[in-house]
């Protein structure tokens, strides 16, 4: 299969065999993350490996209980991290710096251009991957778990392992021209934007419908719009966002990111 082609076929995999995944395999996916454009070539990133069952355990309850993270022998969380280098400047000497904003920033773009390569990697062994959100809503808790040093923070996380489920169809994406702007941003109208989201709505509302009790639980929180589900508190709520937000500002100044 061409890149193309294997990039156009990804999928989430939510239910995992316990296989383990072999270590040389495990080495040359992350040799593949790593072989990913970075800043500088200064690499500002890391990953932790979780494979025992006690820290998945762990990360399973950080992780919202999110059931893949106990069935996948491994679980990859990758970290902007700046303390390696750090610790290198000063043994040499050098001014320091990275200890800022603009250096978590740095670190989190290498972070997820090398988890989205150990991704297509991975996928491209027939594993299956799925990445974990939950990851920036549990940081401060992820960081005490994997005893993460000042500016070191958790940014992604993946769960990786074989599948165990009738691979899923292809996700629906939006219209190409949601995304792409001409030389300029182009707001659009309000019947474009609405035109550019039906059939995502018609694909979701289905989805749902085929999810056991989904259309029970909308109906019992008033949901009748995809678009009320996405803010509402079954999924990404404004209160959420304010509290992970607040989490996340306070753990970058405890981290020495600001
Ligand atoms: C940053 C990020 C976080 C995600 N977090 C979760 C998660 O916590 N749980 C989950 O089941 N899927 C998670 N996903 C997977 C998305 O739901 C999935 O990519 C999206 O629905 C599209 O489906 P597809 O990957 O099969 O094409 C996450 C994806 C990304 C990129």
């Amino acid at each position: 299969m061409s890149i193309s082609d294997h990039l156009k076929n990804h999928k989430s995999i939510r239910q995992y065999k316990s296989t383990p995944i072999d270590e040389a395999l495990l080495k040359d996916l992350i040799h593949c993350g790593q072989r990913g454009s970075s800043s500088g070539n200064l690499q500002s990133w890391s990953v932790v490996i979780s494979r025992e069952r006690e820290s998945r355990e762990k990360l399973y309850e950080l992780h919202s209980r999110q059931k893949m993270i106990l069935q996948a022998p491994v679980v990859l969380t990758f970290c902007s991290d700046f303390y390696r280098i750090r610790r290198w400047l000063k043994i040499n000497d050098a001014k320091g710096s990275f200890d800022d904003f603009l250096g978590f920033l740095v670190g989190m773009a290498d972070a997820i251009i090398a988890a989205q390569n150990v991704a297509i990697a991975a996928e491209s062994h027939g594993l299956g991957i799925c990445y974990m959100g939950t990851t920036l809503s549990a940081a401060d808790e992820i960081s005490k778990h994997l005893k993460l040093p000042e500016t070191v923070v958790p940014v992604t996380s993946l769960v990786v392992g074989y599948p165990d489920e009738d691979i899923p169809e292809v996700r629906y994406r939006l219209p190409l021209e949601a995304i792409i702007h001409e030389e300029v941003y182009d707001p659009k109208t309000d019947e474009e934007i609405s035109d550019i989201y039906r059939e995502f709505e018609e694909q979701a509302w289905a989805r749902y419908a085929r999810i056991p009790g989904m259309l029970d639980k909308l109906e019992a929180a008033s949901i009748t719009h995809v678009a009320h589900f996405y803010t509402s508190d079954l999924k990404y709520s404004k209160k959420r966002h304010e509290t992970a937000s607040a989490m996340l500002l306070e753990l970058l100044r405890s981290k020495k990111f600001m």
